[in-house]
């Protein structure tokens, strides 16, 4: 068994921490998933609502746990277990080691899909198809094509595993430093191109003239959803990241760093593929292809836009990787640290277990597509699991813990550890901090899911 201590480094640096756990953060939630959500629910209505739930239940919950993490050391489970003696709570814990897998099932596909579009643009498929429609067809039928999209997924899955196999720790911290600068270029370049086409300014209106009617109440639960998912709250991840963290380091201003620079990246990436998408005459509201119907048009139609269309979905890819990364380890290193698993074994036990319950939503474009549990296909039904239940619970849960069952005095004393100025000079940030977790998240979560409560009896019967 490996034990905890002898596993566990730490990272190199503060700006080690802030880029892995952003390489972590920023994914295909920021480009492929952002754009999307906020095409389906009116665009700038939409992105008020994420920005408040990013400021007001993300930052502190962010900062809840990675504190917790840093803290206890530990995996998730474990950290729980550090924290209080009463058993229930590991089942937080235990709840985030399944939103792993129903989150890889999902992301999983779409990465697939963003390697698969390697190929095509090495293959200057996107020349070939360069109208709406026919970029459309051609996704349509890449999907349609079993093969296509589960051979990806699994390729996806083995790079994946393959990566937590050997360690994370100098690839990928060293990794992001270089591609996340890159991936952030790459994508102002894109908003610029699609800021000078013709008709940008209706994607410009769409984007930040809010339209309030259009905002329902699913549409803030998306929001809240989006704001978990984006940031990887509410299941461990960034605890696990955090527990990874020297005791010097800033917890506050480092967890708004990483929500700086995600935040950052989804507007950039908005910006570029919404100014695209009403230039080409494309409807926003298109749902998951969204991004493979519309940036391959934008492509043809900039300068160097066969390069830019290689090395783009290279990043994406890469981008998606290291987020996938953080979700097998997270599930990893509970078996690992809690069941005394070898790695190795868990990484190939486990990471096949993920590619397996991917099929069924890879399957979803496809065999599978008449397959509805509750109206949606597994697909759709990971995808809105996790961001709009397992997320949000798991972050409802992580604030009344920090308020009402660890405690603030024994949070404070620990939060204090590299944030002194911040204790001595801004203190109202820490009272902020305090109410937001103990009253704010607790009843804004609770209310938000309870929109959702057809949906949750859906899930108790499911798994009755
Ligand atoms: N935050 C990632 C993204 O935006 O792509 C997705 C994700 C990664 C969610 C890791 C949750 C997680 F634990």
């Amino acid at each position: 068994m490996v034990s905890i201590e002898s596993s566990r480094e730490q990272w190199g640096s503060k700006i080690g921490f802030i880029l892995a756990a952003a390489g972590g953060a920023i994914g295909l939630g920021n480009i492929w998933k952002f754009p999307y959500v906020m095409g389906q629910n009116g665009g700038a209505a939409f992105i008020a609502v994420y920005l408040l739930c990013v400021l007001i239940i993300g930052l502190p919950i962010l900062i809840a746990e990675v504190l917790m993490g840093r803290t206890a050391q530990r995996n998730p489970v474990g950290t729980f277990k550090a924290l209080t003696k009463n058993k229930m709570w590991r089942a937080v814990g235990g709840m985030g080691v399944v939103a792993g897998f129903v989150i890889l099932s999902f992301y999983g596909v779409v990465a697939g899909w963003s390697f698969g579009y390697i190929i095509e643009a090495i293959k200057g498929s996107f020349f070939d198809y360069a109208t709406p429609s026919a970029a459309g067809e051609h996704f349509n039928e890449l999907t349609q094509n079993v093969y296509w999209i589960t051979g990806l997924l699994g390729l996806f899955m083995g790079l994946t595993m393959m990566i937590v196999y050997f360690g994370i720790n100098k690839g990928i911290e060293r990794g992001s430093k270089i591609m996340m600068p890159v991936l952030f270029v790459l994508l102002l370049i894109m908003m610029f191109k699609g800021l000078s086409l013709e008709g940008a300014e209706e994607g410009l209106e769409f984007l930040f003239i809010p339209n309030w009617s259009k905002l329902t109440g699913l549409s803030v639960l998306e929001a809240l959803g989006h704001a978990f998912f984006t940031l990887s709250l509410g299941m461990g991840a960034m605890m696990t990241y955090g527990s990874y963290m020297s005791k010097k380091d800033n917890v506050i201003t480092a967890s708004a760093q990483i929500v700086a620079l995600d935040t950052l990246i989804a507007l950039v990436a908005g910006v570029a593929i919404l100014t695209a998408i009403f230039s080409t005459g494309q409807n926003p509201a298109e749902g998951p292809g969204l991004i493979f119907h519309t940036l391959p048009i934008v492509f043809t139609k900039m300068t160097g836009g066969y390069i830019f269309s290689i090395i783009f979905f290279i990043l994406l890819s890469l981008a998606a990787l290291t987020s996938s990364i953080s979700l097998l380890e997270v599930v990893t290193s509970y078996f690992v640290d809690e069941k005394g698993m070898q790695r190795h074994k868990a990484v190939l036990l486990f990471g096949t277990v993920a590619f397996l319950c991917g099929v069924p939503s890879a399957l979803s474009f496809n065999i599978l597509s008449d397959t509805k549990i509750f109206g949606l296909n597994f697909f759709d039904l990971a995808n809105f699991l996790a961001s709009n239940i397992f997320l949000p619970l798991g972050g409802l849960f992580i604030s009344i813990f920090v308020a009402y069952v660890w405690g603030f005095d024994k949070a404070l004393i620990e939060l204090k550890k590299g944030a002194e100025e911040i204790f001595e000079k801004r203190f109202w940030e820490i009272k902020f901090w305090k109410i937001v977790i103990k009253y704010f998240c607790p009843v804004l979560i609770f209310l938000v899911l309870l929109h959702s409560i057809g949906v949750l009896t859906m899930i108790i019967n499911l798994f009755q």
